[in-house]
Formats: structure tokens, C-alpha cells, sequence
């Protein structure tokens, strides 16, 4: 029997558009153009030092972040492919300090796109998995030239949300609100193909992702609950735990989504200015609404994200995420200790 082919991407949205009515035309080249852009960065990625692309750039972003090559180029390359289409009324991302609004040569829409042009960079010159997250809006229709505020929007209002992981293969996961799909990346055809279609984190599991060099630093209940994992059989959970850190958030989140986990990054006291390290425009709100998508559960430690109404363009927040009944507990733990 002829192997049956898995489909493109290109299909699966075509499919999402005529049959599902899920999206329209307008977003359906929004994320191929996405995808396109990623392709693009993988193969940057891929060339590493024979492409020039490893090491600082010598500037920094808004956050105090120094720079990469790799963020610099990953957020050119997203922003070429996107601004010229019309399907766009703005972007924003991480290395850019304000919104970057459509070139009034080029006709707009009514999406507005925020990303992570290169998550994980700190892993970039060390060859280890690096990603692109990224989540679309609607434009608030009184929104002329949006700015700032046109992005303050609430999580659940994503219309999509997505990330590519550029690993020992590239994929390219995604979720219209219809389940989260992975598409991998066959380089000699050019093309994303389904590879994983409607994507289940289980409820339970063994195994978590921190990093365990900030225990000092975290709050009580953050201790209690990771203490609890470490004290393993002999401890109150009567079972062993295992740990896993990448350091990018793409890759601790794709092993979640294929065998289960739980990846928190607190708020911790090293740095009490800041509630959390990542951004929640375009690092946890879209990774909550793929796992939320999965059957999993994204909270600060309290509530849940995709509720929380933004109030800047790079805000940092706590991020719980994964198994649904670990994150549970640990936000059981915080809530209880706030009472
Ligand atoms: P970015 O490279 O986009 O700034 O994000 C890095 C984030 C995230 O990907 C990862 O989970 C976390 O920072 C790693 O933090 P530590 O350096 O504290 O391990
Ligand atoms: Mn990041
Ligand atoms: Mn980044």
C-alpha cells in the first residue's frame, strides 16, 4: 500500500479556512507568512558560524537585554516577510521598543502580530534548540495607527498563537482555538508537513523545569512545592520527580507538549521590580493558549494568564505551565500562602 503523504501546512489552512470556517483568508497568509519567516530563521540558525551568525550584535533591547546576531536578524527577517502582505494593521516584539506600524506604501488589515524573534538566545553559540513564539490579535477597529494600546489585550483574545523550534528538526507548532498541530520541516521540499495533529499534555507527570539556581531567591510557596519534587519517594508526594532545563522556553515547552511536565519560572526576590522574567505578550500568552489547547493549565502562580489584562508592551509575569494537575498544585500552594 502507497504510504500516504502528511499535509502541508498550506493545506491544513486551507482546510481551517474552507472547510472549518476557523479563519479567514487574511490570517491564513498571516501564518503562512509566519512560517515562511521561520523557515527562513532556521536556516540561518542551522549555518551557525559559517554563516556568520553566532555571537552579540553589540546593542541591547528595551528590557537591558544584549543583543545577539541571531535576535537581530530572526526580528529582520519577520518583519520583511510581514509588513508588506496587507494582512497586518501593526507587529511588535521583543527587540523593539515600540510597536513598528505598516509602511503607509503597503496596505494594512486588521491583525496585529507579536513575537519572539529568537527565544532561548542565551543558546544560540552553544548549539542547543532555539525558537520563535508568537501570538495574533484583531486590531481594535478604532485603531487607526495602532500603538501601544492596540496590543493591551487580554490572552483569551488570541486568534492564534504558535511557535517554531529549531532543534535536531525544525517545527512549526500551532493552534487556531481547534487544538494544537506540529508541522515538521521537510528541508528538501521547503515545506511544513503535520507531522502531530491535535497534540495532548497529559494530566500527570514526573517531571519538572526550573531553574534551581534561584531557589534562594523564590518566595515560600515556590520552595515548598519544588522542595516537595525533591524530596521524592521519602517526601509527602511518595514518589521521584525528574528535572529538565533547557533555558529556551520553546524547547521545555515542546518536551511538555509530547511527554507532559511542568515548567514554571516564578517571581522570585533577586530582582522584586520584576514579577517574573518572561515577557507576556508574546512569551506566556501564547505558550498558555497552546497548552491550554493541549489540555494543560497556564497560571502565574494565581490566576490564570490568558485573563490578565496587560498594561505595557513588554510586562514580565510568572509563568506556570504544563500538567494539568502539577499546576494545579502549585497554584494551590501560592494561593493558600496568600490568604
Ligand atoms: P529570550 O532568549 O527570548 O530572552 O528568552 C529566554 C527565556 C526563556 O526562553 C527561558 O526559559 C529563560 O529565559 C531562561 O532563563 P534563565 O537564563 O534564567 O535560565
Ligand atoms: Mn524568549
Ligand atoms: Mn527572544
Amino acid at each position: 500500500m502507497p504510504r500516504t503523504r502528511p499535509i502541508s501546512l498550506t493545506r491544513f489552512l486551507l482546510e481551517q479556512q474552507r472547510d472549518k470556517g476557523r479563519i479567514d483568508a487574511d490570517l491564513r497568509l498571516l501564518i503562512e507568512v509566519v512560517a515562511r519567516a521561520c523557515k527562513q530563521i532556521s536556516i540561518a540558525t542551522a549555518k551557525g558560524a559559517l554563516g556568520g551568525v553566532l555571537g552579540e550584535a553589540g546593542t541591547g533591547n528595551v528590557q537591558g537585554e544584549a543583543q545577539k546576531k541571531l535576535d537581530v536578524l530572526s526580528n529582520e527577517i519577520l518583519l520583511e516577510a510581514n509588513e508588506w502582505g496587507g494582512h497586518l494593521a501593526a507587529l511588535a516584539s521583543e527587540e523593539m521598543d515600540h510597536p513598528h506600524p505598516i509602511p503607509h506604501r503597503y496596505p494594512k488589515g486588521e491583525y496585529l502580530l507579536v513575537f519572539d524573534p529568537l527565544d532561548g538566545s542565551s543558546n544560540i553559540d552553544v548549539n542547543i534548540s532555539v525558537g520563535t513564539i508568537f501570538s495574533v490579535l484583531r486590531c481594535p477597529t478604532d485603531a487607526v495607527d495602532p500603538d501601544e494600546q492596540a496590543f493591551l489585550q487580554a490572552g483569551t483574545r488570541q486568534v492564534a498563537a504558535g511557535y517554531a523550534i529549531y532543534g535536531s528538526s525544525t517545527v512549526f507548532v500551532l493552534t487556531v482555538g481547534d487544538g494544537v498541530h506540529a508541522f515538521t520541516l521537510d528541508r528538501e521540499q521547503g515545506s511544513f508537513l503535520l507531522t502531530r495533529s491535535d497534540m495532548r499534555i497529559p494530566e500527570d507527570t514526573g517531571e519538572f523545569a526550573i531553574n534551581m539556581s534561584n531557589h534562594r531567591h523564590w518566595e515560600a510557596p515556590m520552595r515548598r512545592y519544588i522542595d516537595e519534587l525533591l524530596a521524592g519517594k521519602d517526601g509527602p508526594r511518595g514518589r521521584d520527580f525528574n528535572m529538565r532545563w533547557v533555558a529556551s522556553m520553546v524547547a521545555d515547552v515542546h518536551r511538555i507538549l509530547t511527554r507532559g511536565g511542568i515548567f514554571i519560572y516564578p517571581r522570585d526576590r533577586k530582582d522584586p521590580s520584576k514579577p517574573g522574567k518572561l515577557r507576556l505578550l508574546y512569551e506566556a500568552n501564547p505558550m498558555a493558549m497552546i497548552v491550554e489547547q493541549a489540555g494543560g493549565m497556564a497560571t502565574d502562580g494565581r490566576l490564570r494568564i490568558l485573563d490578565i489584562q496587560p498594561e505595557k508592551l513588554h510586562e514580565r509575569v510568572a509563568v506556570f505551565l504544563g500538567s494539568r494537575n502539577e499546576v494545579e498544585r502549585a497554584t494551590r500552594y501560592h494561593r493558600e500562602a496568600a490568604e
